[in-house]
This record gives structure tokens, C-alpha cells and sequence, in this order.
């Protein structure tokens, strides 16, 4: 059965990949001579990150879909605990990171590797945690939770704000937050609509 839930999380997975991906496409690219547009990408893209997976994402996979399988596997008890943890990790580093792209951006090219190398850290961080779990956890769920646990989740995942994140007003602003980043990321990344489009090509 196609739990809706995990369908949800596949997806909200898949919208933190594409991110990650853009932000090593940028890296990659870099400035061009149009840096004013260039880091006003990349600190949205970061606040993406820091915001939609704290506040929508990280809150319900940990009550919802965490909380009941701990307990039912002694094995998987450990892996949730590494993941709950890196949930942590994870919040405090994106944070690092924004600070350490306010430095390249205002201090310069002596503090671009810095930002670069704890970036592709972070990303490959994030990516092994979705990898996880979507290859241990989720499998794992299918064989353990009953019915009425799936309901649970499937409710929980369906709503537009976290009740444990009542400041999130609703998921369209996330969306309005990535397509316009969509809009603004240099092409071929995104579509180039941002100011200074075109220089530097
Ligand atoms: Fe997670
Ligand atoms: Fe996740």
C-alpha cells in the first residue's frame, strides 16, 4: 500500500535535494561579476534550509514517524537516535554555514573556501540523512507500524503547519520561498530572472 505519508516525505525530500544540488551548481559557477545576485540566491537557498526542514520537515518525522517505531526494534532505536541527533546537527550547522557565506560575501575570496568546503560537508551530511532514512527507515515502518499509527502519520503529514511549529504560517509561503528562488538562480540553475540576469555569461 502507498501510504500518502511516505509519499509526502519523498517529495519533501526531493525538494531539499534539489537545493542542495543548486547550491553545488552555484558553487560551481560562482559570482560571474554579478555577486549582488549571486548571494542573494544562495542566502535564500540557505534559508530554506534552515527554515523548512526545522519547521516542517525534521518536527514531524521525529513525532510522527520516529516516535512509534522506537521501541519496536532494538537495531532501529540506534539508527533513530543517530538521526534525531543529526536533526540537531543539522539545524546548527546550516546556521554556521549562513554565517560563513555573510563572510565570503563581506570579507571576500580569501574566505570563499571556507564557505565552499563546509557547504559540500553539509551537503553530503544531508544527503546520507535522507538516504538513511528512506533506505533503513522507511522500509522498516512498512513491516512495523499498525494501521492506526499509519493513520497517524498519514494526518500529521497531510496538514499544511506542524502543530509543535505554530509560528509557520503555511506551506504556500515555503513554496512562494522556492519558486522564487527558481526565479532568481543564474540560468541554467534556475531561470535567470534575477537582477543583473545575463551578466557575465
Ligand atoms: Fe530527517
Ligand atoms: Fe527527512
Amino acid at each position: 500500500m502507498v501510504h500518502p505519508c511516505i509519499q509526502t516525505i519523498h517529495q519533501e525530500h526531493a525538494s531539499i535535494s534539489s537545493i542542495l544540488s543548486s547550491i553545488i551548481a552555484m558553487l560551481q559557477r560562482g559570482p560571474r561579476g554579478d555577486e549582488e545576485n549571486f548571494f542573494e540566491t544562495l542566502r535564500a537557498m540557505l534559508f530554506y534550509l534552515d527554515e523548512f526542514p526545522a519547521r516542517q520537515h525534521h518536527p514531524k518525522e521525529t513525532e510522527f514517524l520516529f516516535r512509534p517505531l522506537r521501541g519496536k526494534s532494538e537495531a532501529l532505536a540506534e539508527v533513530i537516535d543517530d538521526l534525531e541527533l543529526q536533526h540537531v546537527r543539522e539545524e546548527n550547522a546550516i546556521r554556521d554555514l549562513q554565517q560563513r557565506l555573510l563572510a565570503w560575501e563581506y570579507f571576500g575570496e580569501a574566505r570563499r573556501h571556507d564557505f565552499e568546503d563546509e557547504a559540500r560537508k553539509y551537503i553530503h551530511f544531508y544527503h546520507e540523512h535522507m538516504r538513511l532514512e528512506e533506505t533503513v527507515v522507511i522500509p522498516e515502518a512498512r513491516k512495523l507500524l499498525s494501521d492506526a499509527e499509519w493513520k497517524v502519520l498519514d494526518d500529521a503529514f497531510a496538514s499544511n503547519s506542524h502543530p509543535l511549529a505554530p509560528t509557520v504560517q503555511d506551506e504556500p509561503a515555503f513554496r512562494k520561498l522556492f519558486t522564487r528562488i527558481v526565479m532568481t538562480a543564474p540560468d541554467p540553475i534556475g531561470l535567470g530572472h534575477g537582477r543583473g540576469a545575463g551578466h557575465g555569461q
